[in-house]
């Protein structure tokens, strides 16, 4: 059997059972549609529905849905095509895909209702469903959570068709990042880096994952910076690009941060990159991904030690919280239809969550791992001015170190890994090394 077939039998055999434990017959996963800007025609630009692409390799379809009827191993796929002079015509290639479907061509909503009849009232249904005619159609159930729970616990482990779709997406990026290294090299502006980065692998903005964070100096400092100086700054420190790609629906996130020269931020970009590759070794079905977060906070917490930031040991920088002021954020998040992939927070598939932890609340996958689980790992350490402030007492802070840092702004590297129950995957080093760029 193909990748996809199994892939989709999978996605068939987790909606059965989601259906069954929540009592419906069917459901209809909508793909969404523009919502027009307020007092505009104007929308932006188009995402569907994640439930939607995780059966298809289908992500600009608006208006188009999915019927499943529990125990039928075959979805029907309403794909919608407009027949208007005003738009180009939605073209769907001949695919594997399309030998496991019914498919359906509607050129308005009006043909689905017809087709389902009074079925559509015993269906759960998935999607946004802020306009007519979508608002008004009689379900059984609109979005109830206990099914989206109970598909978001099991969507974390993901196909093998799954892995296949982000090795590209990482491939994609990671093409892209290089000729964004070059460009920061040649000296060029953030926007023209940016464009640099598009343009190596014919993307347009709205196709990749989320905004590029492309920061030279102490805007890398800014986690989510993306404003984009369009000349490039006198002196030329540092360069941190935080940047994915989608392939078939799916996500990369890549983090990378370099000097502009040898010295003191070089020395801090390998030390980082160490402290990265140790903790990958860490990696091992079983553990707890929180653990590994701790395990991040005291190898930061040695950083900040060994480079004269702060005075102590390890294990009394994290104590008394100054890794939380310098690497705010969580060590990494599942990835996969989303970035920032659903169901870190669930213990099972009845919705039961962990608590978010107060020590780290930015932590957003507190699970413990397992085979399949396909998560990032990124470490960083930056100079935020906000959240050292409550430390500016501090007699334990080497505060010319840190007056130094600042003009770097900071750094961080992030992979993306596949959990191997004899070793892992990662899908952003290989892909670099295929390049032979690292
Ligand atoms: N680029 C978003 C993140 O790293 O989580
Ligand atoms: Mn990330
Ligand atoms: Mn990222």
């Amino acid at each position: 059997m193909g990748a996809y077939a199994e892939h989709i039998k999978t996605v068939c055999n987790r909606f059965d059972k989601a259906l069954d434990d929540n009592h419906f017959e069917s459901v209809l996963i909508y793909s969404g549609q523009p919502r027009v800007d307020f007092l505009d025609d104007n929308a932006p630009p188009y995402r569907v529905n994640p439930l939607f692409k995780y059966w298809v390799p289908v992500t600009e379809s608006p208006k188009s849905a999915i019927f499943y009827r529990k125990g039928s191993q075959r979805p029907t796929v309403y794909l919608f095509q407009a027949r208007d002079f005003w738009h180009a015509a939605v073209s769907i290639p001949e695919e594997e895909w399309q030998q496991h479907v019914d498919l359906k061509i509607i050129d308005d909503l009006s043909m689905l209702t017809e087709d389902l009849g009074s079925e559509l009232e015993q269906s759960a249904f998935i999607g946004e469903d802020f306009a007519q005619p979508v608002s008004d159609w009689k379900v059984k159930a609109r979005n109830p959570q206990a099914l989206i729970d109970h598909l978001h616990f099991h969507r974390s482990i993901k196909t093998e068709w799954e892995v296949d779709n982000l090795r590209e997406a990482n491939r994609l990026a990671a093409k892209a990042h290089v000729a964004a290294k070059e460009a920061f090299y040649a000296g060029k502006s953030e926007l023209e880096i940016h464009h640099a980065y598009l343009g190596a692998i014919d993307f347009r903005e709205s196709q990749v994952p989320y905004n590029s964070i492309v920061a030279l100096n102490s805007h890398s400092a800014i986690l989510h910076y993306d404003v984009y100086d369009t000349v490039p700054p006198k002196q030329i420190r540092s360069f941190l690009i935080d940047a994915g790609a989608r392939y078939r629906g799916y996500c990369a996130d890549i983090t990378r941060s370099y000097a502009y020269e040898e010295g003191f931020y070089a020395d801090l970009v390998e030390a980082m990159d160490k402290a990265q590759q140790e903790l990958l070794s860490e990696i091992k079905p079983g553990a707890s991904y929180y653990d590994l977060h701790v395990s991040m906070h005291l190898k930061v917490a040695q950083i900040l030690s060994d480079f004269d930031f702060i005075k102590g040991d390890a294990q009394s920088i994290y104590d008394k919280g100054y890794t939380s002021a310098f690497m705010p954020h969580g060590l990494g998040h599942f990835i996969g239809l989303q970035v920032h992939d659903v169901g870190g927070f669930l213990k099972d598939d009845k919705g039961t969550s962990y608590e978010r932890s107060e020590r780290h609340p930015f932590l957003r996958l507190l699970r413990d791992i397992e085979v399949g689980h396909v998560f990032t790992i990124e470490p960083g350490l930056y100079v935020v001015d906000q959240l050292l402030e409550e430390h500016k007492d501090s007699a334990d802070i080497n505060w010319d170190k840190v007056d130094e840092l600042r003009p770097y702004g900071g750094v961080r590297i992030e992979d993306s890994i596949v959990v191997g129950s004899d070793g892992n995957e990662n899908l952003t080093r290989d892909a670099f090394k295929e390049l032979g760029a690292e």
